[in-house]
């Protein structure tokens, strides 16, 4: 076999043997085939696609070469979520000490920012000293000790996710429904689970742009998941405006916790609490959604959920003086207010150009070596449904890089619609998709 001619069968839309999968991608890892051919075969997948049972080649491989932890010595129901990719969407940094704090065992593999949406680790390591690299071990220690981890792909674990995350991300190939799916799925599988919620969003703001194409995301990994014996229910959920007020690692992990404090904005606790009771039913811990929204709701109010976060923070070496001194999150960051060039109610925020409005003022990578500002976001003052009049301020930028302010204003500028009237209030969850 020659991977030339493998991507040669992807790119005339012929669909790949398991043999020919294994080959590409264990010889990926290998170092034998190169990070230009994957990037070309990334494409072609991209362009033409992959059948099911292709995806479920690619997700098994993407197992098999990495070790899938044994959590069989924690007690207690093992059950995490995963995002699609949104922005501003800090959910996985609150449920998972949420759901600790519940009685669920949380052992989540994070991803990175990709494309113009945030990712749970580069959040994470805006909170100084915070590791996202964990060995197995330290895993699992933190696992018992405080209910939940966070950390990231590694040699050991998925090692085909981490380097084809890498790839996708500054190759105009996030988008497809096969790479998502394998990617997520060869994470959540290793992690020793029995069951999963996957958050799978849609709109501007999400990979997926119309329900059809999320619904054939969600149905796929439900597919998967349960074909390798865990429990996947996915939800989909609106992306067409930033979730929450604050957009960029450092701003959404202090939004994160004015939510495990209690003072969170209501779009974010809705989302989480609606994903959260999803897990409790699931793990066994909740017969039915309300009550375990109830539940959900009073660990965050009497400060068990806010606890857990600070335990895992100090147990993967994260400052924990960020809790007295906010500041130490953005300690360099220029803020610059954006004032609204109309008056009139905010009728939409398109979620995507404000994501990569983020990414250019530093929150994002454009290659693969950036170095992200953890500092840098966006943090809204007005969202979809307010009113507001010209030169009012609807946003501060933080950046380094003053550069970057004008088109990024622009851009921040261009995702803005108003209406006479205000428009009416979008469902969060728009559907539920399991077996
Ligand atoms: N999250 C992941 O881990 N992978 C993707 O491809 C998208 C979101």
């Amino acid at each position: 076999m020659r991977a030339y001619d493998i991507i040669k069968k992807k790119r005339d839309g012929f669909g790949l043997t398991e043999a020919e999968m294994d080959f590409f991608m264990t010889g990926f890892l290998k170092g034998d085939v190169a990070d230009y051919q994957v990037s070309a075969f990334l494409m072609a997948v991209a362009l033409r696609g992959m059948t099911p049972e292709e995806t479920g080649f690619l997700t098994d491989v993407m197992v098999r070469t990495g070790s899938v932890i044994d959590l069989s010595d924690i007690a207690g129901p093992k059950v995490d979520k995963h995002s699609t990719g949104g922005v501003g969407d800090k959910v996985s940094l609150i449920l998972a000490p949420l759901m600790a704090s519940a009685g669920v065992i949380v052992p989540m593999m994070a991803g990175r920012g990709l494309g113009h949406t945030g990712g749970t680790l580069d959040k994470l390591e805006s909170i100084p000293g915070f590791k996202t690299e964990l060995s197995v071990d330290e895993f699992k220690s933190v696992l018992s000790e405080t209910g939940c981890a966070i950390t990231g792909a590694s040699e050991d674990i998925s090692p085909l996710d981490r380097k084809l995350y890498a790839l996708r991300d500054v190759t105009a190939t996030v988008e497809s429904i096969p790479l998502i799916a394998g990617s997520i799925m060869s994470k959540k599988l290793s992690e020793g689970i029995q069951g999963l919620v996957i958050d799978v969003k849609v709109g501007s703001g999400a990979f997926m742009k119309d329900l059809e194409s999320a619904r054939e995301l969600a149905e796929i990994m439900v597919d998967i998941g349960s074909s390798f014996g865990v429990e996947t229910i996915a939800a989909i959920t609106d992306m067409n405006e930033p979730l929450g007020m604050a957009v960029g690692n450092s701003l959404e992990v202090r939004e994160s916790i004015d939510v495990l404090t209690g003072k969170g904005p209501e779009d974010i606790i809705d989302l989480t609490l609606s994903i959260g009771s999803l897990m409790l039913t699931t793990s066994g811990i909740e017969k039915d959604i309300e009550s375990g929204r109830l539940r959900l709701a009073k660990l965050i109010k009497d400060g068990s959920a806010f606890g857990r976060f600070k335990d895992m923070v100090r147990l993967q070496g994260g400052n924990i003086k960020i809790f007295e001194r906010p500041s130490l999150l953005h300690s360099t960051c220029l803020s610059i207010e954006i004032s609204s060039e109309e008056e009139g109610y905010i009728n939409s925020i398109d979620a995507g150009l404000v994501g990569t409005a983020s990414m250019m003022l530093g929150a994002g990578r454009v290659r693969m070596d950036s170095v992200i500002d953890h500092t840098a976001g966006i943090l809204l003052s007005r969202k979809t449904g307010d009113y507001v009049k010209k030169d009012d301020v609807i946003c501060t930028f933080c950046t380094s890089d003053e550069g970057s302010v004008a088109p990024a204003k622009k851009m921040f500028l261009d995702a803005l619609r108003y209406s006479a009237a205000p428009p009416a209030k979008r469902k969060m969850v728009i559907d539920v998709i399991k077996k």
